[in-house]
């Protein structure tokens, strides 16, 4: 028998349960996010209409894998100082993304973002069949603010190659909402339904204008400008915000309708985050809950806040541990333009979580 990885095993598990457990275990999504490579080989026998884009639009499936990968990157940006980072080790990852936890939340938004990001993205660049720039619309002007100082009176069109930004949500929506039953709505796959949702959000309402001048020396006698989605870092940025606003709710007699917990709260727009559990504390690990623990993270003992040792550490202390790192060093700049350096070994104290 050949040795298997772990991902391979779980591929096993998942051929080998009975469809009700399967059915537990995948949620809304969560093939794409644990495993954006494998996507179409994983899904044959569980999702119809994932299925089918997978046979029919393989090159689309290739942005999709590429926009989940995006997410998961940024969403490790984003916690890289917190006690929860994003790790995506399968065994713990798996874990989070079955429960109804702020984390939980915030994965799907990512990834649901990154999706329409890439697969946009890639329609821009030419790289796809069924999209390209977006065809100019009936848009009313752009804002004086985007055309640039000096504007007033001078001409502008739409044109260039605006994003299409429309086409992407689309197929973020078929991969990232397929359901494998149909019919069948729980509490949490409306809780997933709304977080991927959020996340496309946070790329399709935060569109900006790029304007460019043409005329006779940089006169700017009239302007081209365009449609460009929000940088990536910025849809991140924009989603830790509802993470930390994130809204408690639970689900409504009806079975149909999520209801927010607590009075006098204002019910949760689309564009934020829900969750229906309380996130474990992430100090210890603990594969149930999916909690790595901060055992062994690096942490910073002089800040007070996120990624500060006592907060990371929980209270158990830290070791300080010498480690030589190699940089770059004594960098010249030769004419023109390379900058060339040494490599030198450099000691650094390190604060690590006991
Ligand atoms: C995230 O946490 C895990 C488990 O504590 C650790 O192994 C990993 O190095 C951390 N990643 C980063 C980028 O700090
Ligand atoms: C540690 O935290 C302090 C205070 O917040 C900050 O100035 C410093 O840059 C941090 N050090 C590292 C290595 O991140």
């Amino acid at each position: 028998m050949l040795p298997l990885s772990r991902s391979q095993l779980g591929l096993f598990f998942i051929l080998l349960c009975p469809a009700n457990i399967i059915g537990l275990w995948w949620a809304v999504g969560s093939p794409l996010v644990m495993d954006p490579n494998s996507i179409c080989r994983k899904t044959k026998r569980l999702a119809g209409k994932q299925n089918e884009l997978c046979q029919s639009e393989p090159e689309i499936v290739n942005e999709v894998a590429k926009g989940a990968k995006l997410g998961v990157r940024e969403c490790q940006y984003q916690f890289r100082s917190r006690r929860w980072n994003c790790t995506s080790h399968n065994k713990y990852f798996g874990k989070i993304l079955q429960q109804d936890i702020r984390e939980t939340a915030f994965v799907y938004a990512i990834t649901a973002a990154g999706v329409i990001h890439a697969v946009t993205q890639a329609c821009s660049m030419g790289e796809l069949l069924q999209c390209g720039c977006e065809v100019t619309r009936n848009w009313g002007p752009p804002s004086p603010l985007a055309i640039g100082p000096g504007a007033d009176g001078s001409a502008w069109e739409w044109g260039g190659c605006g994003d299409d930004v429309e086409f992407g949500y689309e197929k973020s929506r078929q991969f990232m909402d397929a359901k494998r039953k149909k019919g069948k709505s729980d509490i949490r796959t409306l809780i997933d339904l709304h977080n991927n949702e959020a996340g496309r959000l946070a790329v399709k309402n935060y569109m900006r204008t790029e304007c460019k001048c043409h005329g006779l020396s940089g006169s700017c006698t009239l302007r081209t400008c365009w449609k460009k989605m929000p940088h990536f870092r910025e849809v991140g940025d924009r989603l830790l915000e509802r993470f930390n606003g994130a809204f408690k709710v639970m689900g409504g007699n009806d079975g149909k309708t999520i209801i927010p917990v607590g009075h006098n709260i204002k019910p949760p727009d689309k564009q934020d985050l829900i969750y229906s559990a309380e996130s474990p504390d992430f100090c210890q690990a603990n594969r149930k809950t999916g909690s790595p623990g901060t055992r062994g993270r690096v942490c910073n003992s002089t800040a007070l806040d996120v990624g500060g040792c006592d907060l990371l550490c929980c209270g158990r202390g830290q070791r300080e541990e010498t480690v030589v790192v190699e940089e770059n060093c004594l960098c010249r700049f030769h004419w023109c333009c390379v900058v060339q350096c040494k490599k030198c070994n450099v000691k650094k104290e390190l604060s690590v979580c006991l």
